[in-house]
């Protein structure tokens, strides 16, 4: 009985784990430092990165692995507004100062150490949003169920967030955070114009002028300020990300512009993800490919070479971009943390090891 039980668990073992060793015997997975770094093969190109969450650098197998193949990183929660404000704080201040703001970083700090620890760069996320931003910072008294507060109060708000975030990350962290996300998706899907949130609804559509106009006058010299928005390719979007642009630049405020790029293997189409680049490009800004994950339907291996072909499309396109392009950033490590879980949609499997579309990236880097 117990011979049977050692040969099953060496069949398994023949099955299941000797296939992924490596030459040195180790699995080859992104938690190890077998396989070819992506950072290290675009290094003349752009920095390559990745999200990253409080969990997965938790999760020590990970994060021994994040440097060897990623040299910046976002933090996919921790640096929002609804991680960063100390509501409970803001509401006693708000009893003598309806303008004051109180912000915490202790949901953003073990990334920051991390990333300061192991020489990373960090691109921040996100200063302005109208996700992930509670109601309550919008209300008299910091109160969900009080009134909304003024265009004043609201400014002052934002001044002062915007103040305290980016000059507290300045001194603790001098030279580790080197870019930001000011404003993210401001703009509406399907129609021009701005969406309408609560930003719109209490300063009004100068808000993203008004959060790039602060942003500038705190942010330490040298940290590049972006505006990030996802759908670049689709018109009307793409017309009015373009104009804000051009309203930005005019004042001298903003430094970049970040495509978000979530797409899936068939939409959209690479020659509309060009185009969006050749427009945006040509004012002459910083570029950054800031969320990039490719969904599939399902993970057959027709269907991830599919999408190992889409990954290589996108990247010559940024490639072609290298001037300008400060990073690449997918949005996750592996499948299964990723937002998208259900869709397959990043380099790396659930299980750590790398997909054909890792592959097809090294190949392509190899050949330039
Ligand atoms: O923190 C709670 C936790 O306490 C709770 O147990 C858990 C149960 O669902 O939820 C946790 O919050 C979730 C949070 O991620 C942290 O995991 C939220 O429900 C979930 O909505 C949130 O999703 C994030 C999403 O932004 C929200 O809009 C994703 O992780 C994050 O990857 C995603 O990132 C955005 C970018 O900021 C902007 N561009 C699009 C991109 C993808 O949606």
């Amino acid at each position: 009985m117990k011979m049977l039980k050692k040969l099953l668990m060496l069949g398994l073992f023949l099955i299941f784990v000797l296939p992924v060793l490596g030459e040195s015997g180790l699995p080859e997975t992104v938690y190890n430092q077998n396989l070819p770094s992506l950072r290290d093969l675009f290094r003349d190109y752009f920095d390559f990165g990745t999200a990253i969450s409080r969990e997965e650098l938790m999760a020590v197998r990970e994060a021994r692995g994040l440097p060897y193949q990623f040299s910046i990183l976002t933090a996919g929660n921790e640096m929002k507004p609804a991680s960063l404000l100390d509501l409970q704080e803001c509401r006693k201040l708000a009893q003598t100062d309806e303008t004051a703001v109180a912000v915490r970083f202790s949901s953003a700090k073990p990334i920051l150490d991390f990333a300061k620890g192991q020489g990373l760069r960090v691109h921040g996320h996100v200063l302005v949003w109208h996700s992930q931003t509670p109601l309550e910072f919008f209300k008299q008294g910091y109160i969900a169920t009080r009134d909304f507060v003024s265009r004043e109060v609201m400014l002052s708000r934002m001044e002062n967030y915007i103040r305290e975030v980016l000059t507290w990350t300045a001194e603790n962290y001098p030279g580790v955070i080197v870019s930001w996300d000011v404003v993210n998706e401001a703009v509406a899907d399907g129609k021009k114009g701005l969406r309408e949130s609560n930003w719109t609804r209490v300063v009004g559509e100068d808000f993203v002028l008004k959060a790039f106009e602060y942003a500038r006058k705190y942010a330490a010299e040298g940290t590049l300020l972006y505006y990030n928005d996802y759908n670049t390719p689709y018109e009307p979007k793409l017309t009015v990300i373009c104009d804000l642009l051009d309203q930005l630049k005019a004042e001298g405020t903003v430094d970049g512009y970040g495509f978000q790029c979530h797409f899936s293997v068939n939409t959209p189409p690479i020659a509309a993800v060009k185009r969006a680049f050749a427009r945006v490009a040509e004012k002459g800004l910083r570029l950054r490919v800031s969320e990039l994950d490719v969904g599939i339907s399902t993970a057959t291996d027709a269907r991830l070479r599919e999408q190992a072909l889409v990954y290589t499309d996108l990247f010559r396109i940024f490639l072609d971009y290298a001037d300008q392009l400060e990073a690449v950033q997918v949005w996750g490590i592996t499948d299964s943390r990723s937002w998208r879980s259900t869709e397959f949609p990043l380099l790396f499997s659930s299980g750590g090891y790398p997909k054909p579309a890792y592959y097809a990236l090294v190949e392509l880097a190899e050949a330039q």
